[in-house]
């Protein structure tokens, strides 16, 4: 830790459009918060920055169709995005807003400086213009009919039904989302940053000298400047943001892209007077905490931003997660497929942690990952309840009913190489922990502790000192034995605090108040301690720290996911504005042609499909492929049922190894397309082709 004084922690401020989702915290607010605690228990200088993001197109596109204002609308959701985040006990040391003055002058200060250097491009170009509403729309809010398929509520950068991106001049009967008037182009200017400008520099700083940036970071920036970086406008025509500082710029605001990122600075600004030496000073560390689709802004476009303005440090690493899906799918927020933070505390009322030790253990560090509720309760009455509440409340039950609800002695003369063996479980899970946590693995540093707590219940099994006591005899000759027994399994709770402080801080509390121990306790120094409760203290009775999820809980909350459920995004009204600014996919990295020609492709037909028992996401299908005929277990259950697709064309990936799902050898797999809405679609050859045809 030397190379660093002060940390400054991030974590993305979210659009002030909507709620919050258990994918947000599992994503990003849980490991920043984890890693947060930690340090602040280590005594690192560390400030926690967060806030909402307050402008973008569909903020403006949902005001207009509430008849609210932008304002009412990120009002009304930076309280409520605010709320759960304290709910959940992410303890950020300030959640600001965009739409502050502060951050309207810091983000106008950062534009016009980099105007000031000559490092925009001013560039006129013809846009697509609403006449009635009087603005210019994004492609996104420009409707009309597929020419593909004839969908007539298609979008002008794509047709959610059969999944082609378009671009609105494409569309048949064009149409503005917001008034149905038809479009029309108009000159506008707008400054653009050059970004390919910046490449030698990102290339050095991240790609060089950052690769021990986790590999789904470090992929996805490595495609981005491999495939190559173009002028980005970073204005917009709108009357809803941060007013370009130009003289002759009326009607023209900052992307949200680029003044969102600046909102971290402004916060810091408004938290501390030394901000300055938050942002500025090289001994800072610098960590973003982020989603996935959120990579490319803060990776690339971001520092490129901090370069170019000058004296600013740059994130020192950025450990984005992938996503989290709910139940088999992919989070939706227009379809209403989410887990809802402020639903879940009120479901749950007093059981954060439980959500916490949920979300980080199953937490997307890698890849993308599922939730379930079912999983959900196993995790909490498996792990939880069963192992690390239970430790602690065998402790505290035996320590009152064997030791008369005080601290026992620890008797030297007689500790044995079990007492020993147990001192070391606590120093390595200590060192692991730690090891974890600064390489932001939270799911391991996480499973540690319960490994902690295992060598615990392990530890109280073997020693059984309520064996030893069965009558006063026995236990007046044991008392000895059973006293360093209790003890040790003391400084271990004390230890169980500690270490779980960072993940479960609630639990934590509730641990130091059973101690009677004040929470100073918790700070690391004290990690490996065996002087944490002092002998001859009295202690309180013991708290159940969890208690069992039940099988209705998970089946009300399983309903109730699927009773929330609107129709899919293709079938809802084209006005309903998208949630989130759009973001382009990912480019992915390029490959040589030897690694292409490894795939054999070929088209099949699908003669049969029928449904996987107790699998809701799979498909079992027979597929033709002329030589031969393939049994193939797809994911594709929620999307189609099995009469819909006999008889469709698919292209299969015929030399894939197979693997066995649900007892089922699956030979092969079925290429689909995934809209921008979540959902399937075929991409079926244009006509009829002989079952086998090599796809090339
Ligand atoms: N609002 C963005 C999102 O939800 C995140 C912005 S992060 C910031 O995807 F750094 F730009 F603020
Ligand atoms: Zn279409």
């Amino acid at each position: 830790m030397a190379k660093f004084n002060r940390y400054l922690i991030t974590a993305a401020l979210p659009y002030a459009n909507g709620p919050v989702h258990i994918g947000h915290l599992a994503g990003c607010y849980i490991p920043a918060d984890i890693y947060v605690r930690y340090l602040r228990a280590k005594k690192a200088d560390v400030k926690f920055i967060g806030g909402t993001d307050e402008h973008g197109v569909p903020i403006t596109i949902k005001a207009m169709n509430e008849n609210v204002t932008p304002q009412d609308i990120v009002d009304k959701y930076h309280k409520i995005i605010s709320d759960s985040f304290t709910d959940m006990g992410i303890s950020f040391d300030i959640f600001s807003r965009t739409t502050n003055q502060v951050h309207h002058e810091t983000a106008a200060a950062f534009f016009k400086k980099m105007y000031d250097d000559g490092l925009f491009e001013e560039r006129e170009s013809e846009q697509y213009y609403d006449n009635v509403k009087n603005v210019f729309l994004a492609d996104r809010y420009i409707i009309g009919t597929c020419p593909k398929c004839g969908n007539p509520n298609a979008y002008g950068d794509q047709c959610e039904r059969c999944g082609s991106s378009l671009s609105p001049d494409e569309l048949i009967n064009p149409r503005s989302a917001l008034s149905d008037a038809t479009p029309v182009k108009k000159l506008t200017k707008h400054w653009y940053m050059p970004l390919q400008n910046y490449e030698p520099f990102l290339k050095e700083w991240l790609l060089e000298g950052h690769k021990e940036w986790k590999n789904n970071v470090y992929g996805q920036c490595k495609s981005w400047l491999d495939n190559g970086l173009q002028s980005r406008a970073m204005t917009r025509d709108s009357n809803w943001g941060i007013k370009v500082p130009l003289p002759d710029a009326e009607g023209k605001v900052l992307y949200v892209w680029f003044d969102a990122p600046i909102g971290y600075i402004s916060a810091t600004k408004e938290l501390t007077p030394d901000w300055a030496d938050y942002w500025c000073k090289e001994d800072t560390k610098l960590v973003h905490f982020i989603g996935k689709d959120n990579i490319v802004f803060h990776c690339i476009i971001f520092p490129a931003m901090l370069k170019a303005h000058g004296n600013f440090v740059l994130p020192e690493n950025v450990p984005a997660n992938e996503f989290l899906n709910i139940e088999g799918e992919k989070v939706s927020t227009s379809r209403n497929w989410a887990v809802w933070v402020h639903d879940y505390v009120k479901d749950f009322p007093d059981q954060q942690d439980v959500l916490r030790y949920v979300l980080c253990s199953t937490a997307p560090e890698t890849k993308d990952n599922d939730f379930t509720w079912k999983d959900f309760q196993d995790r909490n009455n498996n792990e939880l309840v069963a192992i690390f509440g239970n430790f602690i409340n065998r402790t505290m039950v035996l320590m009152h009913k064997l030791c008369g609800g005080k601290v026992p002695v620890f008797h030297m003369d007689i500790k044995d190489a079990k007492d020993d063996a147990l001192i070391a479980a606590i120093q390595e899970g200590k060192k692991k922990i730690e090891e974890s946590l600064e390489n932001f693995r939270f799911r391991e540093a996480l499973a540690e502790v319960i490994n902690v707590a295992r060598e615990g219940n392990k530890y109280l099994q073997e020693k059984a000192p309520w064996l030893l006591a069965k009558t006063p005899e026995m236990q007046a000759e044991n008392q000895k034995v059973i006293d360093n027994c209790l003890h040790l399994c003391l400084q271990l709770t004390g230890n169980l605090a500690i270490f779980a402080n960072p993940f479960l801080p609630f639990t934590a509390k509730k641990i130091c108040h059973m101690l009677k121990v004040v929470d100073r306790i918790l700070d690391w120094e004290n990690a490996g301690s065996l002087k944490l409760v002092s002998v001859g203290y009295s202690l309180r009775p013991p708290e159940l720290l969890f208690k069992k999820v039940e099988d209705d809980q998970v089946k009300a909350q399983v309903e109730k996911l699927h009773a929330g459920l609107k129709k899919s995004a293709a079938e809802t009204t084209a006005a309903a504005a998208p949630a989130e600014e759009k973001v382009e996919a990912e480019p992915k990295a390029l490959i040589e042609f030897d690694d292409f020609a490894k795939l054999d492709l070929r088209v099949g037909t699908i003669l049969e499909a029928e449904k996987v028992a107790k699998a809701d996401k799979l498909l079992k299908l027979l597929v033709d492929i002329g030589t031969e005929k393939r049994t193939v277990v797809s994911g594709i259950a929620l999307h189609f049922t099995p009469e819909e697709i006999i008889g469709k064309q698919v292209t299969l990936v015929a030399n894939l190894a197979p693997r066995k799902m649900r007892g089922i050898e699956s030979q092969g797999m079925i290429l689909m397309a995934e809209n921008a809405a979540g959902k399937l679609v075929f991409v079926n050859p244009n006509a009829a082709v002989e079952p086998g045809s090599e796809v090339r």
